[in-house]
């Protein structure tokens, strides 16, 4: 029974990932761009006149205090969180205000929430398979047979990941790393545009961080990834362009080592005891 419910939830969250319909126009700037960006939550003004550009294949690092508003820029993103005011477009053609949480997804935005909810009786192979599945309500292998191009992306999905070895082990014998892994390879099934990955390696060994840090670095170009993180060696060691946000608005942005010599940034950090 508990499989079951499992399943049933897991279902709400694959209602999110049906694969890209529309291709998005990045001829004429940047895939992700948020202008003037206000979110108010009983009064207290979140986002802040947010404005900020994310580059076609870009690796883009998002740091800021507790409660400056990484999560909810990303909740903006995905539709989960409207703005009082503001834009929001991804690419030129598709005006994200105007679109609900699953066409977003649909349009090639994967999100990567902190705790990895993969299912733990299935095999990592059937993990990815049900990424892929279109009929999202039933587990595919008891439905169809799947197609010479889906074993190829679960495939090349798993050697992305590096799970190419334990492929056909219960998902439930893997580490807190590898689990995200995983997650982070089921949002692949469906080719996203965009990746937003919300504090990938918080509970992680070094070891699981390094290869994380591998893992999302190998990804940039492909795709555009957008990674809000707290530490800051992980930081430091994949970051080219990082925005520090404080207070719902874009207090600093350049190299990590622009960023961290910044007395802006530096005073916002040791004022919360960092
Ligand atoms: N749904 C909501 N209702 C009311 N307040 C909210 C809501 N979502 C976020 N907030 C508030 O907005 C502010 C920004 O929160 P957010 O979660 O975006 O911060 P964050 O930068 O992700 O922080 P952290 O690093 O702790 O994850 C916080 O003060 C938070 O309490
Ligand atoms: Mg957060």
């Amino acid at each position: 029974m508990s499989f079951i419910s499992e399943l049933s939830h897991r279902d709400r969250v694959f209602d999110f990932l049906t694969p890209t319909l529309s291709p998005v126009d990045v001829r004429h700037g940047p895939i992700l761009y948020m202008d003037g960006v206000t979110v108010t939550f009983d009064g207290f003004r979140a986002i802040n006149d947010l404005s900020l550009t994310i580059d076609d294949g870009e690796l883009r690092c998002i740091i800021g205090p507790n409660g400056a508003g990484k999560t909810t820029m990303m909740d903006i993103i995905t539709g989960k969180t409207r703005p009082d005011t503001g834009s929001v477009w991804f690419g030129s053609r598709h005006n994200l205000l105007t679109k609900s949480e699953p066409d977003i997804a649909s349009l090639g935005i994967g999100r990567k929430f902190q705790k990895p909810t993969v299912f733990e009786a299935l095999s990592i192979f059937e993990n990815l398979e049900l990424a892929m599945s279109a009929d999202k309500r039933v587990f595919p292998s008891l439905t169809a047979r799947m197609t010479g191009e889906t074993i190829d992306r679960i495939e090349e999905v798993l050697t992305t990941v590096g799970l190419t070895r334990l492929r056909h082990r219960a998902a439930g014998i893997l580490s807190h790393g590898q689990k995200q892994w995983l997650e982070i390879g089921m949002l692949l099934m469906q080719k996203p545009r965009l990746l937003l990955v919300d504090e990938p390696v918080a509970g992680m060994t070094e070891q699981e961080m390094e290869r994380t840090a591998e893992l999302l670095t190998s990804l940039a170009g492909k795709q555009s990834v957008v990674v809000v993180e707290h530490d800051m060696g992980f930081v430091r060691s994949i970051a080219r362009t990082v925005t520090v946000l404080h207070q719902g608005s874009v207090l600093a942005e350049g190299t990590m080592d622009q960023v961290s010599n910044d007395p802006k940034v530096i005073e916002v950090y040791l004022g919360e005891g960092a």
